[in-house]
């Protein structure tokens, strides 16, 4: 009967709906035009959506079960929150107006949302999964039209407050197929642009792109430590490497197409819109629904990895050798994985009494030192270039199933089994992890100018190590299970927390990457991350958009100081470039840092 109330409520709304909207598929387009002064040719014309049939045929949905959990009601326990039941009812009625809004045009579903390390869970939100532009089209208009906010996802990597808000559209775009061509797509130099591109679709993993890229004899010159993230959602968050001359995947953006809050196909160039591609480039979805991006990519080339080990003392200490470490390779991959040095009889005695032999020095431990750099013609002659290799951590970089503190030992010990050199073609070097297997494990990471003398990195890599080594001796207990330092090339991408327009003094126009992991629950891993920010809030610490960071108090101030006026030039270009007016694809968090588009032409 509670139904039928709904069902009730959702006949009487869509009857208003109806009158104030004459349809969607109808919904008048022709005067949008009239608002792009002057950017009238980046509307992409779409033409006649093809018949049905043509368009219907789904992926099975197997890595999206990874991550998605179906929202089971009528099996599902009576929920504990009234606000949570609540919110659920008004979803419901919502969901049968969204249906019937969008007829066959696209499936959409109400799903518990968590992602792939359980650290964000939205408890209601709609799904779709569009498999079509015309699909994303129509719920876009319907949204619209609805007053909902619809953000794009990808896999869920992301730890970040990125996510949609509860009772929104999540739009998931890994099916999208592109309607103009091929899902990757390998283009000459042309007289406008002198160097190769690849336009893939923004659902495209990572993992395929680079197989595209191999067959094709170009790459990137970096990509994250794992390879199933989406390319929109990398660029998206300016998703970066270790590479100390290469840019994120932001840097080498070109041409984007996108679809507006009015449901209009947008292309935007690096040649033709500079300025506004600044702040496309990263755009954190606030853009609107990505599409397929081009990028700037290189001839692969033939790459010598090289798997070396050094104390902490010995590389972290020493400033000079860390500056010349980091600065003499094409890429540099450092690990530390807490209390890695003891002995078999001190890891007994720690695992009697539970408490770290007082003779453990942090300074005698490990770091697995990962170097990539072109080899030689005399090192790879005759010599068959190598797979990719994932690490063999069984999906964790903590150690595996190791618990306590000796999964330190078992990390480095899972590193110290790889060779000592390996080649393959470049995006085949890249370190690859996989997702935990077991349990849960987040990261924090967060960013710092790099000066010329590397007194910067050095300070910070000592003051983590120092934070966790004071934990393990007073508390027998680490804050983080692996301490990743990455190094990478800024950009004048706006949003981008490599940005050239962010300086120190010496700087050498690099970013540092303070990334470190361990269970969200572990004890003292977020105190640790709060430390580190407090420490480094003179000198512009800012987060990785992509990781967890709104549990951070003062976040949103420090962040306004940072990128100063690089946030309202942000907006500005946003808004000259109309593709959101009514702030459909913003969330809570962004707009406590963006605040409301003030744009007179959103017409609610
Ligand atoms: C995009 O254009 C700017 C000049 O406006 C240029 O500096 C930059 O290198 C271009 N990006 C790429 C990836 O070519
Ligand atoms: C620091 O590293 C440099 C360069 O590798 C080396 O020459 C120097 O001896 C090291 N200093 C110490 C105190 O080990
Ligand atoms: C990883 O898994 C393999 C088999 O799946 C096993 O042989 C190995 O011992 C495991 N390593 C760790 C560190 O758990
Ligand atoms: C000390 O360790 C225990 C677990 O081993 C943890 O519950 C507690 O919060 C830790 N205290 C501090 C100050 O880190
Ligand atoms: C900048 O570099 C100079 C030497 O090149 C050095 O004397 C000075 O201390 C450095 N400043 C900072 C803030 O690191």
């Amino acid at each position: 009967m509670a139904m039928q109330m709904y069902v009730t409520i959702a006949t009487c709304c869509l009857l208003g709906l109806m009158t104030s909207f004459p349809s969607v598929q109808g919904r008048a387009v022709g005067s949008a035009a009239d608002e792009l002064e002057g950017l009238e040719d980046t509307v992409v014309p779409l033409g006649e959506e093809p018949l049905p049939s043509l368009h219907r045929m789904r992926r099975s949905p197997s890595a999206l079960t990874e991550i998605m959990t179906r929202l089971s009601r009528n099996t599902r326990q009576v929920p504990e929150h009234v606000r949570s039941q609540e919110v659920y009812k008004r979803m419901r009625t919502l969901l049968l107006l969204l249906r019937m809004l969008l007829g066959s045009a696209a499936k959409v579903d109400i799903l518990q949302f968590v992602n792939w390390d359980r650290t964000i869970e939205i408890d209601q939100l709609f799904y779709t999964a569009p498999t079509t532009i015309w699909e994303v089209q129509h719920i876009l208009r319907v949204a619209s039209m609805l007053g909902m906010r619809v953000r794009a996802t990808g896999v869920g990597h992301s730890r970040s407050p990125l996510y949609v808000d509860e009772g929104n559209i999540m739009m998931d775009v890994r099916n999208l197929q592109r309607h103009d061509g091929p899902r990757m797509e390998l283009h000459q130099p042309t007289p406008e642009r002198d160097f190769t591109t690849v336009t893939a679709m923004t659902g495209v993993i990572e993992r395929e792109l680079n197989i595209f890229l191999t067959k094709n004899s170009v790459t990137m010159l970096a990509q994250p430590v794992n390879d199933v993230e989406t390319f929109g959602g990398m660029v998206a968050a300016a998703t970066h490497g270790s590479t100390w001359s290469a840019k994120t995947y932001s840097g080498y953006v070109v041409e984007m197409r996108l679809m507006d809050s009015a449901g209009r196909l947008r292309r935007f160039t690096n040649e033709s819109h500079p300025e506004i591609m600044k702040a496309a480039k990263c755009n954190l979805g606030m853009f609107g629904i990505m599409y397929d991006i081009t990028i700037k990519v290189f001839p692969t080339f033939k790459a010598k990895v090289k798997n070396e080990f050094v104390t902490v003392g010995d590389l972290i200490y020493n400033t000079t050798r860390l500056k010349e470490t980091v600065e003499s390779n094409f890429l540099t991959e450092i690990s530390w994985f807490p209390v890695n040095s003891l002995t078999d009889q001190e890891t007994q005695a720690y695992e009697r009494d539970d408490v770290i032999p007082a003779t453990w020095d942090v300074k005698q431990d490990l770091l697995w030192l990962r170097t990539i750099n072109e080899a030689t013609e005399d090192e790879v002659a005759g010599l068959e270039m190598a797979p990719p290799g994932y690490l063999p951590t069984n999906g964790s970089l903590s150690g595996g199933k190791a618990t306590g503190l000796t999964r330190g030992r078992g990390a480095i010990k899972v590193a110290q089994e790889l060779p000592t050199v390996s080649y393959h073609y470049l995006v085949n070097a890249f370190p690859v992890i996989l997702p935990p297997r077991w349990g849960t494990e987040t990261s924090a990471a967060f960013m710092l100018n790099i000066d010329d003398q590397f007194k910067r990195p050095a300070e910070a890599l000592q003051f983590m190590i120092e934070t966790a080594e004071q934990q393990i001796k007073a508390n027998n207990s680490s804050p983080l299970n692996a301490l990743l330092p990455r190094f990478f090339h800024n950009d004048d991408c706006l949003l981008c927390p490599g940005n050239n327009d962010i300086t120190m003094t010496n700087d050498s126009h690099r970013t540092l990457v303070i990334d470190f992991l361990a269970p969200p629950a572990q004890a003292g891993f977020y105190p640790a991350a709060r430390s580190f920010v407090e420490h480094f809030r003179s000198q512009k610490v800012r987060p990785h958009w992509a990781k967890r960071h709104d549990n951070i108090p003062g976040i949103i101030d420090i962040i306004h100081q940072v990128y100063g006026d690089l946030i309202p030039e942000f907006s500005r270009m946003r808004k000259l470039a109309h593709v959101d007016p009514c702030d459909m694809f913003m969330n809570a968090y962004l707009l406590q840092i963006f605040g409301r588009n003030t744009d007179w032409s959103c017409p609610r």
